[in-house]
């Protein structure tokens, strides 16, 4: 058997170097190293050999298939070598030409920025809690104290549905009361969350404003949270996300939601202050309404108003975005034209 093994691995050897393209080296790899070639076969009769020959024979027929198997790979690598310097021969192959670029593709500026907002706020112990598109009028708007015909409504223009009651939510504010409801164990847990989505709202599209947009949403609910808290916590995110040393200013401002209510502005980065186009020359940039959240929100929420308090912001992406990169159109976001997109 051994004479057998050896007489198949010399005749191998003499096809391998007769087999000169792809095809015959497939052939070739079949008859002799494949499942069903020479090699295994002899494996496969080894079962009638007296039990004493079988290590020995199986050993040197495994030699004989590894050492058949690197001569294949040195001769297809050959084979390979000899029928590019063909081509090159025959001017089949143009070397000079420029290799095909691959086409890569970048995340859309407001994921970038909703990214970084999440790490910011991710680093600062906000966990990310994700409402829903769909509202109900009473969670968008009554729970959040703006009762049916309260003028704020007119402050958000809303799409509505065919379902009464149930509309697209025009700020994701009212996922503060699905955070309450559903982290606040009945008002007897703190909260800290972000809330990011898409809001929409019926609206002229202009330069300035669009039917769809990102907010990102915070709550803090906990004992004895104070506006300083707010104050400290915002301008914290304004240094990481803007620079370390941006300056940040509170005004007074109302929404039903929070009182006191404020609006904020963050020290203009394009001009440090000094005034330019995109801060109208005020130096200032507004980029978040924020506030305390009002005792009523908190008490639709679950939580004894007496006891508990806590914040409450949303900032727009877009926004900042724009701010950020000078993008004077807003309808370029959901405007798909790649020239805009490919620039980030
Ligand atoms: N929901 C408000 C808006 O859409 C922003 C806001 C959120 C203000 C939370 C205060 C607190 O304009």
């Amino acid at each position: 058997m051994l004479e057998q093994l050896q007489a198949i691995e010399e005749e191998a050897l003499a096809a391998l170097e007769a087999a000169s393209d792809e095809e015959a080296l497939k052939a070739w790899s079949s008859r002799y190293i494949g499942k069903k070639g020479a090699v295994t076969q002899v494996l496969r009769g080894m079962g009638g050999l007296p039990a004493e020959e079988r290590p020995r024979m199986g050993k040197a027929a495994n030699e004989a298939k590894v050492r058949l198997e690197a001569a294949y790979e040195q001769r297809a690598e050959q084979v390979e070598a000899e029928a590019l310097a063909r081509d090159l021969a025959a001017g089949a192959v143009d070397i000079s030409l420029p290799g095909r670029t691959r086409k890569r593709g970048g995340l859309h500026p407001s994921t970038r920025t909703l990214r970084r907002f999440y790490e910011i706020w991710g680093d600062m112990g906000f966990q990310v809690y994700r409402s829903r598109d769909v509202e109900l009028d009473d969670i968008n708007f009554t729970a959040l104290n703006i009762p049916p015909h309260h003028p704020a409504r007119d402050m958000q223009d809303t799409f509505y549905t065919t379902d009464e009651g149930v509309i697209l939510r025009t700020h994701t504010s009212p996922g503060q009361i699905h955070a309450m409801r559903e982290l606040g164990a009945d008002g007897t847990q703190p909260i800290r969350v972000i809330l990011p989505g898409m809001c929409y709202r019926y609206e002229q599209i202009t330069a300035r404003s669009e039917v769809q947009f990102h907010q990102v949403e915070g709550l803090v609910v906990g004992r004895n949270i104070r506006m300083s808290d707010l104050k400290g916590t915002i301008t914290e995110f304004a240094k990481r996300m803007f620079n370390p040393s941006a300056q940040v200013r509170f005004r007074a401002s109302y929404f039903p939601f929070t009182e006191p209510s404020m609006e904020i502005d963050v020290e203009c980065f394009l001009c440090a202050g000094k005034g330019c186009n995109v801060c109208k020359y005020t130096g200032w940039l507004e980029i978040a309404g924020c506030g305390m959240v009002n005792p009523v929100v908190l008490r639709n929420g679950g939580y004894d108003p007496s006891e508990w308090s806590g914040f409450a912001f949303g900032m727009g992406p877009e926004r900042i975005t724009m701010l950020k990169h000078g993008i004077t159109d807003i309808r370029y976001f959901w405007g798909n034209d790649l020239r805009f997109l490919e620039q980030f």
